[in-house]
């Protein structure tokens, strides 16, 4: 029911012996929106299986029709029915981003850079959380906001006549940010170059060369420069959108916490941007096989086969966190249920998400009893080999990662 507002559900979890079976994840939440919005801007047809039919991806969708994008499912492929950048009109009604910081940043680049006025909102999480980090660079292409709020939504987002290139050197290590400019880029009257020195996931990337965008990367002076030109028409493809790693990430825990399971997760998109997790539990001694390694869509995927048995404590550099960011709540559970101390570094992104998470696990680890401290950004858990004993009420702030690993 639109508009209403949403009771908390009460979930209640407990132990369960060993997992043996497959599981069928649902698709890739990143890779979703950027199939949608670039369907969107492209010319023809664009046809995508697999694609995730969450709340998130579905303000994607909403924001693209009111913006005069016909977007249909038939037989069990959505079909969107691209208009090219030029044929996106303004819309008239808020474009409401729900809980989705990617609908909502990656959008602002999009639209920003269009010659017309876009207004922007979302669910008081969203409204919460820092929008400039995509501001200060859109501004920079000629994009005016304006907010009671500061750099927050709701936001107005007023396009230029004619998008400016920049250069722009990516101040955190964010894949949404990237994404805005580049996106933004595609709309400018020149070449717009992001620098980016922390890798992250290179979705947008990847998904805009194969719809034909001319885009290209280089290394210098161990950066990663990305380099759009504007004005180039995008054509409509096929897109299969593989498995969520992130969704994946926690039948594989599951798995990897039972001695005697084995679990199968077929389709499961590997880009190696986005695997700390698989890193991370084969450093805590899982058992993980990667089978049949391939290439859909210009995506890394492949089958996995995760067996149970114990875990061990392991220290997690900060280095890893981008590939890994949206992980961090599961891990915490799989380290709290392993043998010895982890240690998880450099944590300050995890603060900034649907919740602050950094605080929301310490908290909730408490409470079933694992002995967990917070230093600064790191998160520290003294795991015992066995589960916490549970029992206890965890406040999730109505964030799905947080709920879905206790
Ligand atoms: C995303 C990037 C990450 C991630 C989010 C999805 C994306 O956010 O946490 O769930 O699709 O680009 P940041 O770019 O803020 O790190």
């Amino acid at each position: 029911m639109k508009n209403a507002k949403k009771q908390p559900l009460i979930l209640k979890s407990g132990r369960c012996g060993a997992l043996r079976g497959e599981v069928s994840v649902s698709g890739d939440k990143s890779i979703s929106h950027r199939a949608v919005m670039l369907g969107s801007i492209a010319h023809g047809e664009t046809l995508i299986s697999g694609l995730l039919e969450g709340e998130d991806v579905l303000s994607t969708m909403a924001a693209l029709r009111a913006l005069g994008v016909e977007i249909a499912k038939e037989e069990g492929v959505w079909k969107v029915q691209g208009v090219g950048l030029d044929g996106l009109k303004e819309s008239r009604a808020v474009l409401d981003m729900g809980n989705s910081g990617t609908s909502a940043r990656l959008l602002m680049g999009l639209l920003g850079a269009r010659p017309f006025t876009s207004h922007f909102t979302g669910d008081a999480s969203l409204c919460r959380r820092p929008m400039g980090r995509v501001i200060t660079p859109l501004m920079q292409m000629g994009v005016e906001f304006s907010s009671t709020e500061g750099n927050r939504l709701p936001l107005e987002v007023k396009g230029p006549a004619q998008a400016k290139a920049i250069d722009y050197a990516l101040p955190v290590a964010s894949a949404q940010v990237k994404s805005a400019v580049l996106f933004g880029g595609l709309s400018a009257q020149g070449t717009t170059r992001v620098i980016e020195r922390i890798p992250t996931r290179d979705h947008s990337e990847r998904m805009l060369c194969h719809f034909g965008a001319d885009l290209h990367i280089q290394q210098e002076d161990g950066a990663e420069i990305i380099s759009i030109r504007g004005g180039t028409a995008l054509t409509g493809q096929k897109i299969d959108v593989p498995a969520d790693i992130s969704s994946a990430a926690f039948p594989m825990v599951a798995a990897c916490l039972h001695e005697g399971s084995e679990v199968r997760l077929n389709h499961v998109g590997m880009n190696e941007r986005r695997v700390g997790i698989v890193q991370s539990l084969i450093d805590m001694g899982a058992s993980i096989e990667i089978i049949n390694p391939r290439d859909v869509c210009g995506e890394p995927v492949a089958d996995l086969v995760v067996r149970g048995g114990k875990l061990k404590g392991v220290t997690i550099p900060a280095s890893r966190a981008p590939s890994m960011i949206d992980e961090y709540p599961v891990l915490a559970v799989a380290a709290a249920c392993g043998e010895g101390t982890s240690r998880f570094l450099g944590l300050s992104e995890l603060r900034v998400k649907e919740s602050d998470r950094l605080t929301l696990m310490a908290q909730g680890l408490r409470a079933v009893g694992a002995s967990v401290e917070v230093r600064g950004d790191d998160l520290i858990i003294h795991g015992t080999g066995m589960p916490p004993r549970g029992g206890a009420l965890i406040k999730t702030a109505l964030d799905h990662r947080i709920a879905m690993s206790f």
